[in-house]
Parts: structure tokens; C-alpha cells; sequence
């Protein structure tokens, strides 16, 4: 059954917020029920205004069953102000205080195709596994304002068919190599948010939407798992053609 959902919040600060007390509701529910809480978080800038949130509001021991990965990663280190996981450690998994354990890094200092190989083994023994592809529990997922997502760009979109977990691709612009979760991961979860703000990204929002324009090229109109529960938080300007 699809459980499709958007939500739209007047602007970014509000989103942020409502997205953060999802996530502490979210992670009460496990906790009530004894169970891990295995996310895949989205790169990029907009959720560190999450991430900052979630360090000022959380209590660590509630954090005890979370364990984090990232959706996709960029081929530098950790020191790289590009590092998705540079990112999240400074402003979230360092305040909090996470055990190390918990945190399963993309190592973007490492050999791309090697480290693709390493970290979609690791999903495959982490996570349970259906049909061949592991599943999170939720993945978070950003929107590029070429239709892009996690780090699957329209270019090489015949990586979302991927048969394995992990892939190499690269950004199209500064073909600087990136590690990504294929599209099998994506639809496998048993749920998937997307993320978005900003009016440069209501365009292919609609396009996604209505399956209008070049909406075939998009990745992320590929987005569609299996368990039917798939998110939209948006601000308003970014559902501002909607
Ligand atoms: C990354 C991402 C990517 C990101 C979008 C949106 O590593 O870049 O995971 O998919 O989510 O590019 O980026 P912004 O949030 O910066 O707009």
C-alpha cells in the first residue's frame, strides 16, 4: 500500500524543526519497541541545519540503538569541507557523542572502487537483506537541482540499476569521484524521506510530481520503494510550483 506523504512548511526553519521532531518521535518508537534504528543520512548542506538541531536536543542514551551510515559519500577525507562525514562529526556525532560503533563511515580517503566493494559488504552483513539488497530502516535523501540524488547524477543514471549496493559515479561538473547507494538500496528501505528547500528546486520537484518535463532523466523520480512509504518535507519554496 503507498503511504506517500509531503509536508510543507512555510520556510527552511520550520522544516528543520518539524523534520527533527519526527525523527525524536520516530526514535522513541524503536526505542519503546527494543529495536535499532539504522539510518542512511543525505549529504549536502541541507541537513546540517537538521544535524545542529538534533545535537542541541538529544539526549545521547536515547541515541544508544541509532546506528548511522551515509547514502552517499565524496572521494576526500574526512578534513574536506566536501565530507558529508567530516560534516555530520563535527556538528552532530562528535556533541553527541556516539559510540564509534554506531558510526559507519564511507571512507572517501580510500581507493573509490575498493571502498564501494568494503562498504556495500558491510551494509549487506549490518542490515537485513531482501532480494538481494540491504535494508535501512529510513534513508534520507536529498534533491540536486539537476534531479540527481544521493550521488546518482542524470548522467550516468544507469547506475540506479546497479546489481550491487554501492557504486562509484561522479559529479558531473568537477568529475570528482563519488561513492553512492544504488537505486535497488533506495527502494528497499522501509522508508525514504526526501529532503528539500529552495525555490531553484521546484521545478524539477513539479516535473517529479506530475511527470512533467525531463522528469525520465531525474534519479530521484526513480525513488520509489517497495514498502510504499516515501516522504516529501519541503519548504515552501521549493513546493512553490506544485
Ligand atoms: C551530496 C548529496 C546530494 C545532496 C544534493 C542536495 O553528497 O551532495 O547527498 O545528493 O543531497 O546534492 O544538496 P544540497 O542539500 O546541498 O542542496
Amino acid at each position: 500500500m503507498e503511504r506517500k506523504r509531503n509536508y510543507i512548511y512555510p520556510e527552511k526553519e520550520s522544516l528543520t524543526a518539524a523534520f527533527v521532531c519526527e525523527f525524536l518521535r520516530t526514535l522513541r518508537q524503536y526505542l519503546d519497541e527494543g529495536r535499532q534504528l539504522h539510518i542512511a543520512l543525505s549529504g549536502g548542506s541541507t541537513p546540517i541545519a537538521i544535524f545542529k538541531q538534533l545535537a542541541e536536543q538529544a539526549t545521547p542514551d536515547n541515541w544508544s540503538k541509532v546506528h548511522l551510515y551515509w547514502g552517499d559519500e565524496r572521494c576526500v577525507p574526512p578534513s574536506d569541507p566536501e565530507s558529508n562525514y567530516g560534516n555530520a562529526m563535527k556538528v552532530l556525532l562528535k556533541p553527541l557523542g556516539l559510540d564509534k560503533d554506531q558510526i559507519h563511515q564511507i571512507r572517501g580517503e580510500e581507493k573509490p572502487l575498493g571502498e564501494a566493494g568494503r562498504y556495500g559488504d558491510l551494509l549487506m552483513k549490518q542490515l537485513p537483506v531482501e532480494n538481494g539488497f540491504p535494508v535501512f530502516d529510513w534513508i534520507w535523501l536529498g534533491l540536486g537541482t539537476d534531479g540527481h540524488t544521493a550521488s546518482i547524477f542524470p548522467q550516468r543514471i544507469e547506475l540506479w540499476t546497479a546489481g550491487s549496493p554501492c557504486i562509484v559515479s561522479s559529479h558531473p561538473d568537477t568529475a570528482r569521484p563519488r561513492i553512492s547507494i544504488s537505486g535497488g538500496v533506495i527502494n528497499a528501505a522501509k522508508r525514504v524521506s526526501f529532503i528539500a528547500s529552495g525555490q531553484e528546486k521546484a521545478g524539477i520537484i513539479r516535473d517529479i510530481f506530475f511527470n512533467e518535463g525531463r522528469h525520465m532523466e531525474y534519479p530521484a523520480f526513480y525513488v520509489n520503494p517497495a514498502s510504499g512509504d516515501l516522504e516529501w518535507y519541503l519548504d515552501q519554496d521549493a513546493a512553490g510550483l506544485l
